[in-house]
């Protein structure tokens, strides 16, 4: 097990080997690599069919495909003392069994797997080539050990989390909502929630999967208000820690 600083310094370094990862995983030369990340945002905004989508959860499971990895990793890599911050965050919070919902390309789940207090990490992604990756990362940084992957909680077969992180995802549920009353049942009173949220398509609709409609962003707010408390912390303005209050 390694100690927080040098979980932070290897992230900030490297970002836990993530460029050497996706040239590995997705048989890429160092050449191509560099567009990969470039074009990544571009083409995953792109690549969303609009209006005439019928089911949110078909565009992660149906038509992004590499995509989502590109773009998280060209943000990971770009924004890295923000991500640094929000693995600072969840090493003050983050003990025993874990839920990472919507891991992505695993960060936050592979920091948490290295560290000492955290037994056992369930990263949960509903795309596969999300799961798939992340799966050869954490054998390529030896934590496989702590990982398990899943694509709904329920197939976790964990019945209580001691930590919950669901950073930059609930903007990407059709009903936020009643992800916050799933996320509730699988809590008990010391268990603690971190989340983020972002419901803004951007100025050019560089977003167009986030959701923005008034009535569902109000519904969240009612519902995260009315079941949770947040807990203060000094580390990062943009995301909450809390805990269930019912
Ligand atoms: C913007 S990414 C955030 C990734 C990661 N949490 C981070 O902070 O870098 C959103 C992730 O949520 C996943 N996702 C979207 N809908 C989901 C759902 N219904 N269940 C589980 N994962 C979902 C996507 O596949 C994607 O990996």
């Amino acid at each position: 097990m390694k100690n927080n600083s040098f979980i932070l310094k290897e992230f900030l370094d490297n970002a836990f080997n993530l460029k050497s990862h996706l040239m590995e995983f997705f048989s890429m030369k160092e050449c191509d690599l560099d567009g990969f990340l470039a074009n990544a945002k571009m083409n995953l905004a792109n690549s969303h069919p609009g209006d005439s989508l019928n089911n949110v959860s078909d565009f992660y499971t149906e038509i992004v495909g590499d995509r989502h990895v590109a773009d998280l990793a060209a943000w990971h890599i770009a924004s890295k003392d923000y991500i640094a911050d929000t693995l600072k965050l969840q090493q003050s919070f983050s003990r025993n069994l874990v839920l990472d919902f919507g891991g992505g390309i695993g960060t936050h789940a592979l920091a948490n797997a290295m560290s000492a207090k955290v037994e056992h990490v369930f990263f949960v992604d509903i795309n596969e080539t999300n799961r798939n990756f992340v799966e050869y990362r954490a054998k390529e940084l030896g934590v496989e050990k702590k990982l398990t992957f899943c694509k709904t909680i329920k197939d976790t077969q964990i019945s209580k989390f001691d930590t919950i992180i669901c950073l930059d995802v609930l903007e990407h549920l059709t009903d936020p909502a009643s992800q916050l009353e799933i996320f509730n049942e699988f809590m008990d009173f010391n268990s603690i929630a971190l989340f983020n949220w972002y419901f803004y398509k951007g100025e050019k609709n560089e977003y167009p999967f986030h959701i923005d409609d008034l009535q569902i962003v109000e519904k969240f707010f009612k519902t995260l208000q009315s079941m949770f408390l947040e807990v203060f912390h000094p580390i990062l303005i943009t995301t909450r820690a809390y805990k269930k209050i019912r």
